[in-house]
């Protein structure tokens, strides 16, 4: 047998070079390369894999058992709940609230009769039971351990009855005996899921995996995670505001475009139903520079605020500032409606916000935000009932965009009467039901005439 050599992985990207370097040839990070010892051999053996048709396999199998966790907006974006031996990662950064969520969840299956595991390699039993009775949670049955050892993990899982459900927080923390380096280094993290991986899909266990991630995305760990499992889930939010958003980049059993809505509260997360109420709360519908933009977060139509804030400037190159909007973005609808709406905005300071910590990335936020630039400047408000989407070419003619139709009736459903949007936008009788006049217009200078 060959002797086993070791290899040096950058932590960074996951690189692998065959002796030490400063710095990574791969993605140029300093000192991100660090030795380990092969990791466990692949499990994969020729002559295993019987081929099956996937002819035979044409709409008679049951739909894949799923495990709900009764809180809907996290079972929302699992496609339904979790697919039985399946693994899911769930990413975000530090503190954005991974553990409360998941807490929660594990709780309400608890409660419901099947059996939870949660593993916390970061905190010890009583600081994950005192978090559970902080928010309630402390008659749930879930069996908690803190533990960081993968192959005891997997020992206590194996032995009762079949757990539903098993939390690893966090991927990082874990370790597998038989392999030389120290707990979340690539090659640990690497192999710890994989064995994780097999016990789900040879028990049923649905597993899910914590992992943390900087504000770009950067710690190689549940970088390596994410092309193994099943699902990625993210966990996003804004430090300065209460609202978490849990997406999934990836499902392999379900769509990628279905987001859930919470709210941190002092009692661990709320569930948001109705985001669009939420987040156009407390708006002051008669002020000049505001627009409410029918967006759309993935496949969930969501009505958002745009607020432009237009005055003179008393600088010699005038202050353009976002916050939630794309500044390239801002910068082509200024040259536009300069162009296109005969608007003199050169000597004019422009700040534009999205309200509520949001972001609106989509082509569609230009006629809104062009609106609430329009309106600023002017000092004009705009109709409190009325709703803006479409695009803004630079010719400056109104382009339609995707989903009108859930647009219209999210607007409908929270009491908007109108709608500005591209005269090209094709709207079939079911959209028009909605209960939202549409005012169709073709360029930026009929959104001008009309403030
Ligand atoms: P946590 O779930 O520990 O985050 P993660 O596991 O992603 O690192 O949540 C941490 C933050 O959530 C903490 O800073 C405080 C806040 N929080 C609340 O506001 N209310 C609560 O009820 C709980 C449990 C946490
Ligand atoms: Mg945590």
């Amino acid at each position: 047998m060959a002797k086993s050599r070791s290899t040096f992985v950058c932590q960074n990207c996951g690189a692998i070079t065959n002796r030490w370097q400063g710095r990574c040839d791969s993605c140029h990070e300093w000192n991100s390369i660090v030795e380990e010892t092969p990791g466990t051999p692949s499990a994969a053996r020729l002559g295993r894999g019987r081929p099956f048709n996937l002819e035979g396999l044409s709409g008679e199998g049951p739909a894949a058992p799923r495990l709900r966790t009764g809180i809907d907006e996290f079972d929302r974006v699992t496609g339904g709940g979790f697919v039985l031996g399946s693994v899911t990662l769930l990413g975000g950064e530090p503190g954005i609230g991974k553990s409360t969520l998941l807490i929660q969840a594990c709780a309400e299956l608890a409660r419901r009769g099947s059996r939870v595991i949660y593993i916390s390699g970061e905190e010890a039993v009583t600081q994950v039971r005192l978090r559970a009775a902080r928010l309630g949670l402390a008659d749930a049955p879930v069996e908690l351990a803190s533990a960081t050892q993968v192959e005891d993990i997997l020992a206590t899982c194996s032995t009762g009855r079949r757990a539903a459900l098993i939390v690893i927080d966090s991927i990082q923390t874990m370790h597998v005996e038989s392999v030389d380096s120290s707990p979340g280094t690539v090659t640990q993290v690497r192999a710890s899921a994989q064995a994780l991986l097999r016990h789900g899909k040879s028990t049923g266990s649905s597993i899910i995996l914590v992992g943390h991630v900087t504000k770009d995305g950067q710690v190689a760990g549940p970088r390596v995670v994410e092309h193994m499992v099943d699902a990625v889930l993210s966990f996003e939010g804004d430090g300065a505001h209460h609202f978490r958003m849990l997406r999934a980049s990836k499902n392999r059993f379900g769509a990628t475009g279905e987001i859930g809505v919470f709210e941190m509260t002092g009692l661990g997360l709320a569930e948001v139903a109705n985001p669009s109420a939420l987040f156009l709360a407390g708006r002051d519908a008669g002020a000049p520079g505001a627009a409410v933009l029918a967006g759309m977060e993935g496949q969930r139509p969501m009505l958002i605020e745009i607020q432009a804030l237009v005055a003179p400037s008393s600088l010699g190159t005038p202050r353009r500032a976002v916050v939630g909007f794309d500044s390239n973005r801002l910068a082509m609808i200024l040259a536009v409606l300069e162009a296109h709406g005969g608007l003199k905005l050169g000597a004019h300071d422009v700040y534009l916000n999205v309200a509520g910590g949001m972001r609106a990335d989509e082509p569609a936020a230009d006629l809104a935000a062009a609106a609430a630039l329009v309106s600023s400047l002017t000092g004009a408000p705009l109709p409190p009932t009325q709703v803006y989407f479409g695009e803004i070419g630079l010719s400056g003619a109104v382009r339609p965009v995707i989903h009108a139709g859930a647009r219209l009736k999210e607007a409908g459903k929270l009491g908007f009467a109108r709608a500005v949007l591209s005269q090209t936008q094709q709207l079939n009788d079911d959209d028009k039901g909605a209960g939202v006049t549409a005012r169709a217009i073709g360029d930026v200078s009929a959104l001008v005439a009309e403030i």
